[in-house]
């Protein structure tokens, strides 16, 4: 985990200054937002990720900053800040992972798709730039509304030649990571040996756990399932409300973003069996675009797994999502196509 990577940190960067290390290959990362409120704890996760040899920090303000704090961490990876649309090129250059938290958050009252209007700009010129500077690139993109900011990032990709659509990645993980902390708490089992799949989207009931999956198994009654997708449903508001107008999760999220750039590094790195959940480009239901477990590998996506059996439930949510995810992908590739 990433975790138990962090504490064998310290043993190994004193090993990897100063030596080129057979072991662990060169790998750049970029965080596009990266002063933003997940973008500075992210910074801070990923540089101590010792996958990462070059962190690039890149901001329209404030990244100088950032970079220089993190840079005095003593671990692996150099640290460099970029600001402004001039140095975007040279952040981009040579990154292996994108990751990509820009864009404004939520305030109380607002749904996700409240962000579309700025967020899909700023994806969207962001996405131009990846195309143009890094096309090989791992995207992993955060930024709001997933279910449309993906779908537009693969229409700029497509648009410039560049799309592969093994390697653009919409990050759910937040949603795993909170059914895993409810599913635990509620079946009073050891949070750290929980897995919980999630699938469908990033929006409210677009997000869709699936408890049946749950292990360690713990025949939970059905209020109590229903309790738990609605909460992993509303997971993100309830930190919204939480925090009352300054955002939304941006801890939480940066936990989330760490572990999921780890996963692509990881299985970039040729570690076998990486597998996570994320909203990709799918064939696993008629949507365009899906979350469901992916397995991870050197060229991204290696496999899209399969739903798996579901209870009635959870047949019951799919369907239901279905509309709502299928009107805000087409609504990203729309924007897309029209600016
Ligand atoms: P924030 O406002 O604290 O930070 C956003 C940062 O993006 C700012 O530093 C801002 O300067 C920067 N930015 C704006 N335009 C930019 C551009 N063109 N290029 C580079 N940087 C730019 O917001 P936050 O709390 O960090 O949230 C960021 C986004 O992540 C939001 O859209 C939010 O909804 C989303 N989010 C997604 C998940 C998820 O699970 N996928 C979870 C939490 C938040
Ligand atoms: C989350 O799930 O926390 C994020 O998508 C942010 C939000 O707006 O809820």
């Amino acid at each position: 985990s990433l975790f138990r990577s962090v504490k064998t940190l310290a043993a190994r960067s004193s090993a990897a200054r100063g030596f080129a290390s057979e072991s662990v290959p060169d790998r750049k990362v970029a965080v596009l937002g990266a002063a933003g409120g997940i973008g500075q704890p992210l910074a801070l996760l990923m540089k101590l990720n010792p996958l990462v040899s070059r962190l690039a920090l890149y901001d329209i303000a404030n990244t100088p900053g950032v970079a220089a704090d993190v840079s005095h961490i003593n671990t692996r990876s150099e640290v460099s800040g970029y600001v402004g649309d001039d140095q975007l090129g040279q952040a981009l250059e040579g990154s292996d992972v994108v990751i990509i938290p820009a864009g404004v958050p939520r305030k109380p009252g607002m749904t996700r798709d409240d962000l579309f209007n700025i967020n899909a700009g700023i994806v969207k010129s962001l996405c131009s730039a990846i195309a143009k500077y890094c096309p090989h690139a791992i995207v992993n993109m955060i930024s709001n509304p997933v279910n449309s900011t993906v779908p537009i990032a693969a229409e700029v990709f497509k648009k410039a030649g560049t799309y592969d659509e093994k390697k653009l990645f919409g990050v759910t993980t937040l949603d795993v990571v909170r059914a895993k902390t409810f599913y635990a708490g509620k079946a009073n089992v050891n949070v750290a040996e929980v897995n919980v799949p999630v699938v469908g989207g990033h929006a409210g009931i677009t997000i869709l756990p699936l408890f049946s999956q749950a292990t360690p198994k713990a025949n939970l009654p059905d209020e109590d399932i229903m309790a738990l997708t609605k909460r992993t449903q509303d997971g993100g508001t309830e930190v919204v409300e939480a925090k009352a107008g300054k955002g939304s999760a941006t801890l939480s999220m940066a936990y989330a973003g760490a572990l999921f750039a780890d996963a692509c590094l990881k299985g970039l790195n040729g570690v076998p069996d990486v597998v996570e959940c994320s909203f990709v480009q799918s064939t696993v239901t008629e949507l365009p675009f899906f979350a469901s477990k992916v397995r991870l590998g050197k060229n991204g996506v290696e496999e899209v797994l399969g739903l798996g059996p579901l209870s009635d439930f959870e047949k019951e949510g799919l369907e239901k999502l279905k509309p709502e995810l299928k009107s805000s992908i087409e609504k990203g590739i729309k924007f897309a196509n029209d600016n």
